[in-house]
């Protein structure tokens, strides 16, 4: 699919960056995560992130992935952006963000980042903008103090997040204020996985599948668990403006909410402590708090997004710099190929196919001011 073709913005919500600080604070740890470079292949740096990624069974050289300027020059994105036809990116840091800081450290981390982040899409104005991070290893106060930051940043559209909370997961009510300021900023939280499903789930052969199971499966039920919790526990029913970009098309979230709205009919426990009473469907929190990135790679996955929350409130997005081709002379990225490609024969190429390449981000996102 080419823009000469459908006349139009192409922006990608959903793309990474390790700005050189964070690489720097990486390569100053020794445990997971972390970049190193191992003895038997002391040219090339890793990418340690992942839990379990560290196992000692697993030899040093395929341990995590390696670590280019893919990862933190811009540059590099923006030689990407053009590569795909990609007008506009909202780059935001990659997991675990600061999810590892001690307390003390993590605001003014956070504070680091952000104006890190804000000068790198002031480098390209008009081409890029940004999802902040917050400091969620600390306090609410020093969380909701960086949310209020994040409206000044002129490049900032929102905040990235994991599924940890604070520490808790997603269901904590001492995330109140938290989702308060975020609701009251009128910023987006695009939530994104990082800790997948205990390993016990994958086997004691899990190690002959590298990161399938994690990345296919482990990210998005992750996913999916979290925003469960968050429906349960009444998020949406306190905060009916909390807007939340769901990674990786919602996980499974799309395709399992009718068995989640039959699960919660049918709870007797639910039924007795009256907390069914009065709350918001997830089908009506679907279509109107939350959004789906287009990262699915199929127009299976899609199909169910589109019919979950409906083809204006999905977003392209690439992922960018993870999964690229692994063949040395291949310049279009499959992962990305992909992804237009399920656009396309989802939308048969109608308007609808150019809101989700890009209208429904300007606009959403307010990209054009
Ligand atoms: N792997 C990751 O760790 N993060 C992503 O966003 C994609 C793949
Ligand atoms: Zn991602």
């Amino acid at each position: 699919m080419k823009k000469s073709v459908l006349k139009m913005p192409i922006v990608d919500i959903h793309t990474h960056i390790y700005p050189p600080s964070y690489v720097d604070l990486l390569r100053s740890r020794k445990t997971v995560p972390y970049v190193r470079n191992f003895e038997d292949a002391p040219d090339s740096s890793r990418l340690i992130i992942l839990p379990g990624e560290d196992d000692p069974s697993t030899p040093s050289t395929s341990r995590g992935r390696p670590i280019g300027a893919e990862y933190y020059d811009i540059k590099q994105k923006i030689a990407f952006m053009d590569q795909h036809k990609i007008d506009k990116s909202v780059i935001s840091l990659a997991n675990p963000w600061l999810d590892f800081l001690p307390a003390s450290e993590a605001g003014d981390a956070a504070r680091k980042i952000n104006d890190d982040v804000n000068e790198i899409c002031a480098g390209y104005p008009g081409r890029l903008y940004a999802f902040g991070t917050l400091p969620l290893s600390a306090d609410a106060d020093t969380i909701v103090k960086e949310v209020d930051r994040l409206s000044s940043l002129k490049y900032m559209r929102g905040v990235i997040m994991g599924t940890s909370g604070l520490g808790n997961g997603l269901d904590d009510t001492k995330l109140d204020p938290v989702w308060a300021a975020i609701e009251k900023a009128g910023q987006m939280i695009f939530l994104h996985p990082h800790y997948g499903l205990p390993k016990e789930v994958y086997g004691p052969r899990a190690n002959e599948y590298g990161h399938v199971l994690p990345l296919a499966l482990g990210f998005p039920l992750e996913t999916t668990i979290a925003v469960s919790r968050m429906l349960l526990s009444g998020v949406w029913d306190r905060f009916t403006k909390l807007n939340v970009l769901l990674a990786h098309s919602g996980g499974t979230l799309p395709f399992l909410a009718g068995r989640i709205e039959s699960c919660i009919l049918h709870d007797g426990h639910l039924k007795k402590a009256g907390t069914r009473d009065n709350r918001r469907k997830v089908w009506d929190i679907l279509k109107t708090n939350i959004y789906l990135d287009a990262v699915i790679y199929s127009e299976v996955g899609l199909g169910a997004a589109v019919a979950a929350s409906g083809a204006d409130r999905l977003l392209f997005g690439t992922d960018h710099p993870f999964f690229p081709p692994l063949e040395e002379d291949v310049e279009e990225w499959h992962s990305v190929n992909a992804n237009y490609t399920a656009i396309a024969k989802v939308f048969d190429n109608d308007g609808r196919a150019k809101d989700v390449l890009g209208n429904n981000a300007v606009r959403i996102l307010k990209l054009d001011e």
